[in-house]
């Protein structure tokens, strides 16, 4: 793992001003909170409850990064990083390379409580930053950057983009029989949460050839997604197609 200047990212590398937040802040992510946290009980992975625990998220208060950095540290190496906003590929892949999770600091407004047409704090830290405690979701997401950093072709790099959208983002695990969400965009919306837990969205068995030649469609809530039997699943995928993507199979 290199420790040195990161010259992509380095641009987009900003600090969270902890204390400009405003009180009707801290009440809307109350209400984010609130609002998914009942649900997320009932159907959320084990994993990404026992990080919430370890990474100290408030209920009632927006997260300081610093702070969960610094309780990720011990654990996985992993850092919720500030950054200005949305990032160019090769800042992004060079950022998870480095266990650095790029993180924006602004917060949605109370009239936008359900969507964001761009990932901000709830979503990125609410809904991605309790995996990154996870030893063995932590190695594959930095392999993933790590992979990603060193492919230039297009299309290889659409079918890995799959990958992350069908696990980070989306993704499910079936855990005592049931289906479990620990994706992102699952954890932080209760409409795509709700999609999968009313049997909207078909649930068929991950296998890294069916996921990454299916195209991601951003304005639908899922009609089909993958399930692992557990986070090893992902980091085995992960290196078997990092393997393809060297002989150009992928
Ligand atoms: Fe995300």
């Amino acid at each position: 793992m290199s420790t040195g200047v990161v010259s992509h990212a380095s641009p987009y590398i900003i600090q969270q001003d902890y204390p400009a937040y405003t009180e009707e802040q801290h009440s809307v992510w109350a209400e984010l909170v609130g609002h998914m946290l009942p649900e997320l009980e009932r159907h959320a992975a084990r994993e990404y409850l026992d990080g919430f625990e370890i990474i100290g998220l408030q209920n009632d208060r927006l997260p300081n990064l610093a702070s969960i950095s610094a309780r990720l540290a011990p654990r996985t190496g992993w850092n919720s990083t500030p950054v200005s906003g949305f990032l160019p590929a090769p800042a992004f892949f060079e950022m998870l390379a480095t266990r650095r999770f790029p993180t924006t600091t602004w917060l949605r407004s109370r009239d936008s409580l359900e969507y964001t047409p761009e990932p901000d704090i709830f979503h990125d830290v609410f809904g991605h930053v309790p995996m990154h405690a996870h030893a063995v979701f932590a190695d594959f997401l930095e392999h993933y950057g790590r992979v990603c950093a060193s492919v230039a072709d297009a299309r290889v790099l659409e079918k890995l983009g799959r990958l992350f959208w069908y696990t980070v983002e989306f993704g499910v695990i079936r855990q005592r029989g049931e289906i479990k969400v620990y994706g992102s965009g699952l954890i932080s919306s209760h409409g795509e949460c709700r999609n999968v837990m009313d049997g909207h969205c078909a649930i068929r068995e991950f296998a890294l050839d069916e996921v990454v030649n299916t195209p991601v469609k951003v304005d639908e809530l899922h009609k089909e997604l993958f399930a692992v039997s557990s986070f090893d699943q992902i980091y085995e995928a992960m290196h078997e197609a990092e393997r393809r993507a060297s002989c150009n199979c992928l």
